[in-house]
């Protein structure tokens, strides 16, 4: 893993030689059952670069702590490593979705990465890493909760982004049973 992280600084380095991206490696058990994957850093995460230490990933942890599962168990990054940035209207740097191009770019850095843990389930939050992952175009509102399998091996485990709670508490409900499902899941397949 060490090896792969170095080489993606290289690659990334290279690439955005005249706009250095700080990359927020993934975290947690190099052998886990579950890798959780994301869409792409905030601001908290790229300055403490760790995955999913902002408000989203508060979210995350209480859901995470309430369905018996332990973040040290688990393996956590993103699809994207860097954090996507615009500058807003009121000259603010604020976060915007991942281009195309930058989920293409990063795409076979994330199956390198996913394939080393060699996970029991992939677990991805919201769209964009479902996306990047499944085999066929779907949304998370139509399989969140239920096993994808891969062309390339993976069993993807779709589940809401963590981030879409803030927004929308009406999820919180189907977050909690889906987060459930995959604990108790987990407990029978090991
Ligand atoms: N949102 C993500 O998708 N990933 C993070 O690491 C933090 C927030």
């Amino acid at each position: 893993m060490q090896k792969l992280r170095e080489e993606m600084e290289t690659f990334f380095g290279a690439l955005y030689e005249d706009d250095k991206k700080v990359l927020v490696h993934g975290e947690g058990f190099l052998h886990a059952r579950a890798a959780l994957v994301g869409e792409a850093p905030g601001e908290q995460e790229t300055l403490q670069r760790k995955p999913f230490v902002g408000k989203a990933g508060k979210n995350l942890d209480a859901f995470l702590a309430a369905s018996g599962l332990r973040r040290e168990d688990l393996y956590i990054t993103n699809t994207v490593k860097f954090r996507p940035t615009r500058l807003s209207a009121a000259g603010r740097i604020v976060n915007r979705p991942p281009t195309q191009e930058e989920i293409r770019l990063f795409l076979p850095w994330l199956r390198r990465e996913l394939h080393l843990v060699n996970p029991t389930c992939v677990v991805t939050l919201g769209n964009v890493p479902l996306n990047a992952l499944a085999d066929q175009k779907t949304t998370i509102g139509e399989v969140h909760g239920s096993f994808l399998h891969t062309g390339d091996g993976l069993l993807l485990y779709p589940m809401y982004h963590p981030a879409s709670l803030i927004y929308n508490p009406s999820l919180r409900e189907v977050y909690a049973e889906d987060i459930n499902h995959l604990s108790k899941w987990l407990a029978g397949n090991n």
